[in-house]
């Protein structure tokens, strides 16, 4: 699935070794089906060629505004009249400063001067250009002003030093680009999400487990930070990077057994919404064994199960109502090999919450692709197969208008 298809961007690229990251991001910005417009200022030059940018944009790259061969040029007007945004990357900490002051001593400053459109910053700079107290007054004249600043991370700079101002990676940009675009149907909500299988040890080395690649979940995690909600997740075994993470709008917590995930999950279940999206293993083991089992010739071991707490209920006992409206709103999961929306159905009235999504199997485990029925107090409705994070937002902008 392409996420920023009919965007146009102009790609915005100041002087700083940074810039080696740029013909990158281009490429995944179109991968996701953007259109890029690249503009580079003079320094930039000296780290990637105009020619590179124009061969992977398939556009004309943008040098000057004093081009007199461009039949308009007016480039500082136009180019930003058609955009959807201008993403600047790397933003080095002179062009911070002029952008802070209005500057427009160039094409690419001129540009935003001129623009009608979002910008977006991703600075990139050594950690003490970063930490001084000048650029932090840009930084905070150009939050003021409504831009949007994506990072800078901590880590190895090219300097050789250690700290803030390294730029992030293409594919966190791409990302976070494609989150600023969605519908911020969640502003500042606190959403709390479990995800992923959990894992009940037999013995140091064994143990039993559900089917579930967290796929979902981490899903249902993404589309809420884009949605713009601050996100807790709570992740059993999982081979899976937490989503956005660069924005600081999630928190994860790595758990392994059901009872972690259950303390967990109840320690954090202060929320407005609570998906329970994790495959939590009914039973575990009574007494799992401090060292290996071995094996005892062709006798099977004797296992005493017991069951696990069931977190979705528990934090169901928690609900208040605040404004008329259930606190934390709980969503359900379910995977039923037979009759979905009947068993389904049930288990959201044992569990006593207002919505439960069925996963209409059965080829969901581990594939990018599910389809849902989602089942609330006023009926049932299917979501047509998708993948899991077109899935994950309209599930978002159902539970929405819920709370
Ligand atoms: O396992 P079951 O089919 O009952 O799961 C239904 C829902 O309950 C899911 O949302 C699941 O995450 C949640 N659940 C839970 N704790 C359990 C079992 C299930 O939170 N011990």
């Amino acid at each position: 699935m392409q996420s920023l298809i009919n965007k146009k961007i102009v790609l915005g690229i100041s002087g700083g070794i940074a810039a080696y990251k740029a013909p990158e991001l281009a490429r995944q910005l179109m991968q996701e089906g953007a259109s890029v417009q690249v503009v580079m200022t003079e320094a930039a030059q000296q780290f990637v060629t105009p020619v590179t940018m124009q061969a992977l944009t398939g556009n004309p790259v943008y040098l000057s505004q004093w081009d007199s061969t461009i039949p308009n040029n007016m480039a500082h007007i136009e180019l930003s009249r058609s955009a959807d945004a201008i993403l600047i990357a790397p933003a080095s900490a002179d062009l911070m400063a002029k952008l802070s002051l209005g500057l427009a001593d160039d094409l690419l400053t001129t540009l935003c001067l001129a623009r009608d459109c979002p910008l977006l910053l991703t600075p990139a700079m050594n950690k003490q250009m970063w930490e001084h107290a000048a650029t932090q007054r840009s930084v905070k004249r150009l939050a003021d002003d409504g831009v949007t600043l994506l990072g800078p991370a901590s880590g190895f700079q090219a300097c050789g030093e250690v700290g803030m101002g390294r730029m992030l990676e293409p594919a966190e940009i791409t990302e976070q680009v494609i989150a600023f675009f969605q519908k911020k149907s969640l502003p500042s909500k606190k959403v709390l999400i479990t995800a992923g299988p959990t894992f009940e040890a037999i013995d140091p080395v064994r143990g039993i487990t559900n089917h579930s690649s967290g796929k979902m979940g981490f899903a249902i995690a993404r589309a809420a930070v884009e949605a713009g909600a601050q996100v807790h997740l709570i992740a059993g075994p999982c081979d899976l990077s937490t989503p956005l993470e660069a924005t600081g709008q999630i928190t994860r917590t790595n758990v392994v057994s059901a009872k972690e995930m259950h303390a967990a999950t109840l320690n954090a279940a202060d929320c407005d919404i609570f998906f329970a999206v994790a495959a939590v293993a009914d039973w575990g083991i009574t007494k799992p064994a401090k060292e290996k089992m071995k094996r005892q010739g062709n006798q099977a071991p004797h296992l005493e199960f017991s069951a696990n707490p069931d977190i979705l209920l528990d934090v169901a006992k928690t609900v208040k109502i605040k404004g008329g409206k259930p606190y934390p709103y709980c969503v359900g999961f379910a995977a039923e090999s037979t009759d979905l929306e009947k068993h389904a159905d049930e288990k959201r009235q044992r569990k006593g919450i207002p919505m439960i999504v069925g996963n209409i199997g059965p080829d969901t485990f581990g594939s990018d692709l599910n389809q849902l029925l989602v089942i609330d107090t006023s009926g049932s409705k299917k979501i047509a197969k998708a993948e899991k994070l077109q899935l994950a937002r309209q599930l978002i902008a159902l539970v929405a208008k819920k709370i």
